[in-house]
């Protein structure tokens, strides 16, 4: 793991590089707040130790809230996804059960009529709305929002109107709550269209991969990525639209709140399944939540988004690297989510 101010990387090249190389060996990381980067491009500064990786580690674990007999059912985070249609059913459950899995106490499914039976079956300890191709969507959902803590937008989406539509009323929705929002998948494709529809939400985390990052990149500037300075990208996207937190992912997690950039880098494993992405938004919607709960007090002043990115990221990564050592080749992200509750102690209950 390797946190960093974000601009500059170019800059700073050769002795990056090495310096990273060395750093990631020994598993240290560094935070720069963004200014003294600036004015010093010329140089990284000095490590600090290896404290700091642990202290971000920390930052996650003081958000989690402890288990204890007194709180009542929900508590702990009912999350909603937003997806699930015909073509596709396993994103939404597998970000649904993943929330489940990471300690949420409800989590809900908004999907089409078709999709419900279907995610239905999967698994019962989910709650399942067809209410996404309804004509009433929105007054559907509004009855729900009141209840639920954070909104994952995207898993199983797909692309018709109606539903980028019903969609993107839910995310107006959720806005005027204040609720906070992960937005994945085809619900990116959506904000691609329409930036402002979230643009200066502060509570919004967008988890774009390589192309639906290019996809808003190239929205956002009229020019493509430059892919030898992703961070600097990662950085300059979060803060085109007003500093909302965004997640590159990729062989290492780029993470930005358009102050800082932190690279997730954990050990995961050489195979990448579909489903991993949704395993990422739906265990995101819960430390979202608990990060935003907690505030910055709990996070040591850190943007508690960019921590809970971070948890996120260095979870599924975790999950990746334990199911791969069991399946290898084989590996499905099915296998990833029964190692959430494992992984989960590993990294933050140790
Ligand atoms: C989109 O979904 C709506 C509602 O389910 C449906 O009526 C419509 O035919 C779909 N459009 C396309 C192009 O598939
Ligand atoms: C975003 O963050 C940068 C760096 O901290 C700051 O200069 C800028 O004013 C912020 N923009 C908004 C819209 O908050």
């Amino acid at each position: 793991m390797i946190i960093w101010g974000g601009t500059a990387a170019r800059a700073v090249g050769i002795s990056l590089a090495a310096v990273a190389a060395v750093l990631s060996a020994l598993l240290i990381c560094y935070w720069l707040p963004l200014d003294s980067v600036l004015e010093r491009s010329f140089s990284v500064h000095k490590a600090h130790s290896v404290k700091d990786m642990e202290n971000i580690f920390q930052l996650v674990r003081n958000v989690i809230p402890p288990l204890t007999t007194k709180k009542h059912k929900g508590q702990d985070g009912r999350i909603g996804i937003v997806g699930g249609c015909q073509e596709y059913t396993g994103a939404p459950y597998f970000a649904a059960i993943s929330a489940l899995k990471l300690g949420a106490d409800l989590s809900h499914v908004f999907c089409t009529k078709d999709a419900a039976p279907v995610i239905k079956s999967y698994s019962p300890e989910l709650i399942v709305h067809p209410v996404l191709d309804s004509p009433h969507t929105d007054e559907e959902v509004a009855k729900w929002l009141p209840r639920l803590h954070t909104i994952v937008i995207g898993p199983g989406l797909g692309r018709n109107d109606t539903l980028l539509e019903n969609a993107k009323g839910i995310i107006e929705k959720s806005k005027v709550r204040g609720i906070p929002v992960v937005i994945d998948a085809d619900g990116l494709w959506l904000i691609a269209q329409q930036p402002s529809l979230i643009q200066g939400y502060q509570r919004a985390i967008l988890t774009p991969n390589y192309m639906e990052f290019s996809r808003l990149y190239e929205t956002m500037f009229r020019t493509s990525v430059d892919s030898n300075d992703n961070h600097r990208c990662v950085l300059r996207l979060s803060q085109a639209l007003g500093n909302l937190t965004v997640v590159q992912k990729g062989e290492k997690d780029i993470i930005s709140d358009g102050e800082k950039v932190l690279v997730c880098s954990h050990e995961g494993s050489s195979r990448r399944c579909g489903g991993q992405g949704d395993l990422l938004s739906g265990s995101l919607g819960v430390l979202a939540h608990w990060a935003f709960l907690a505030g910055p007090e709990k996070t040591n002043g850190q943007n508690p988004f960019l921590v809970a990115a971070f948890g996120a990221c260095s979870l599924t990564r975790q999950c990746n690297n334990q199911a791969f050592q069991k399946y290898g080749r084989s590996m499905t992200t099915t296998d990833m989510v029964a190692e959430v509750g494992m992984a989960f102690s590993k990294l933050f209950e140790t």
